[in-house]
């Protein structure tokens, strides 16, 4: 017998005794009837079958997010509100179903559910309606028949309507309520979902069973496998507060945090004021919504982006297990392809790493087929402490050179103690390509992408200290 999942599903409540690992795609077609959301690829690659994802903020208030419901875990609804395209039907058809229709945004129809549960989820978002806002909330939508530009001009029509929205949340719910954005049961969902959160007991967290983030790897790779799972271990609990904050002189990131609260953390975005720019090349917000950071780290991918970004910030994993707490730095926690520093049982608890302070100067660059949407063929982040001019630390990542994550010791040998210079940037460049071990691959052949390292090396001093790059030697 498997323990009750509950949660919200449109305007009802739900107890499923279902395997924790039953994907949310397969519960709401097949258990529920709810066919209105669409199988495309089952990977989370083109937003047919999603879904919002709504919990209580610090303050009672609700954060929708967009999420893939082919590789959701059922487990991850518990205490959560989902809302299908059922759940947002409204006496004709809601405004921003209607601004489809007026810009001709939808042919065969396949996937216009999605587009329209992402506009939803646009909606109920928080802050001035913009138009790349409302872009950026389709970014895990792929059509393949309209084109994008009448979805975009649709998404024009829905930024122009939300202009009146109150700013405050209880008051825009109400709102978009009472202008058919949203069916009418929709302001009384905080109230119900508080009540059931009340009553709720926490699923059982067993050791030595599969732990589980957002899914995003585990029911991609293996969805048969974590189907059968009679328990998991669940790290997607967000009710502790803050993802991301300050401690003392350390920055800690949870291990229910996700890429997307890595991208809008205020913390991260002051400490590192390009932080947006470089998550928009990761994934897409449906997946960032999902995917959490620890498990971006322990899947060990050798292109993981937020890997790649923590590595160069000397980040420690603290993991918890039958013996107590361990503290691995991040640089040695991979032993070998997929093989980690992690003891059997052992759970990512929180990284942690040195927040900037005093001159630092910071970098990240990926490379991939695609410029967006798209996996590394190569990554690398720089972080350099400068005293004036004089180097003092550098640590330096790379992705898709090797078959782990690689921190480049040989960068660090050229770079610190010295005093940045164009002939220095040169020999970090030759250094970095010279420790990469690169295979060739469908992103790539070895000796391109130990070139590309290269000069994402130049790359990274391009940005931080264009002045000093001689172009002719990155050439
Ligand atoms: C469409 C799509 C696009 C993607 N694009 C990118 C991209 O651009 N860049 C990128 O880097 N990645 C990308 N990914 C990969 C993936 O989304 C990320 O690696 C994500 O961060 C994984 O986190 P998760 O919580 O979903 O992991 P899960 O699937 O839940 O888990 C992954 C692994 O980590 C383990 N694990 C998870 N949490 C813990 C913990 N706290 N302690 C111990 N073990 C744990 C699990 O057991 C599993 O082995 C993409 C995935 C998809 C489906
Ligand atoms: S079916 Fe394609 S993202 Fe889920
Ligand atoms: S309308 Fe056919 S795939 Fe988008």
């Amino acid at each position: 017998m498997f323990e009750p999942i509950r949660f919200m599903l449109n305007d009802r409540e739900i107890s499923a005794t279902l395997s924790p690992g039953t994907v949310m795609l397969d519960f709401l077609r097949k258990h529920q009837r709810l066919v209105g959301t669409k199988i495309g690829c089952r990977e989370g690659d083109c937003g047919a079958c999603t879904v919002l994802v709504g919990e209580p903020e610090d303050g009672g208030a609700m954060r929708y997010q967009s999420m893939t419901s082919c590789i959701m875990p059922l487990a991850n609804a518990h205490g959560k509100h989902i809302v299908t395209i059922e759940g947002l039907n409204v006496r004709d058809l809601t405004p921003y179903q209607q601004a489809m229709v007026d810009e001709a945004g939808t042919q065969c129809g396949f996937c216009t559910v999605g587009f329209v549960v992402s506009f939803a989820g646009y909606c109920l978002a928080q802050g001035k309606a913009t138009q790349e806002d409302a872009i950026a909330a389709i970014d895990g939508n792929i059509c393949r028949c309209t084109g994008y530009k009448s979805i975009e001009r649709a998404a024009e029509k829905v930024v122009a309507l939300l202009q009146e929205r109150p700013a405050q949340a209880g008051e825009a719910l109400s709102w978009l309520a009472e202008h058919q954005f949203l069916p009418a049961y929709f302001p009384s969902v905080p109230q119900r979902l508080a009540a059931l959160r009340d009553d709720l007991t926490a699923l059982t967290q067993p050791e030595e069973t599969v732990v589980v983030g957002g899914g995003t790897d585990l029911f991609v790779q293996k969805p048969e496998h974590m189907a059968q799972q009679r328990r998991l271990t669940l790290v997607f609990d967000r009710s502790h507060g803050e993802q991301i904050y300050r401690d003392g002189d350390k920055v800690v990131i949870r291990s229910s945090a996700t890429a997307e609260d890595m991208r809008s953390s205020p913390l991260m975005n002051q400490l590192f004021p390009q932080m947006r720019r470089y998550m928009k090349l990761v994934s897409s917000t449906p997946i960032r919504n999902m995917g959490t950071v620890a498990g971006n780290l322990v899947n060990a991918s050798p292109i993981g982006d937020l890997t790649c970004f923590l590595m160069a910030n000397q980040t420690e994993v603290v993991l918890k297990g039958e013996n107590g707490v361990r503290v691995v730095p991040l640089r040695s926690f991979y032993k070998g392809y997929k093989t980690l520093d992690r003891l059997p049982g052992e759970v990512v608890q929180e990284l942690r790493f040195n927040a900037p302070s005093g001159k630092v100067l910071f970098n990240f660059e990926k490379v991939s087929k695609r410029t967006h949407l798209d996996i590394a063929s190569v990554n690398s982040a720089l972080r350099l402490q400068l005293d004036g001019d004089r180097i003092t630390r550098a640590d330096c990542s790379a992705g898709g050179v090797g078959p782990t994550p690689m921190y480049l010791d040989a960068v660090t040998a050229v770079l610190e103690g010295q005093t940045l210079s164009s002939e220095l940037i040169t020999r970090a460049a030759e250094a970095a390509a010279g420790q990469a071990q690169p295979i060739s691959d469908a992103r790539g052949e070895h000796f391109y992408k130990r070139l590309l390292l290269r000069q994402l090396i130049y790359g990274h001093f391009a940005i931080l200290t264009p002045e000093l790059v001689n172009l002719e030697a990155a050439r």
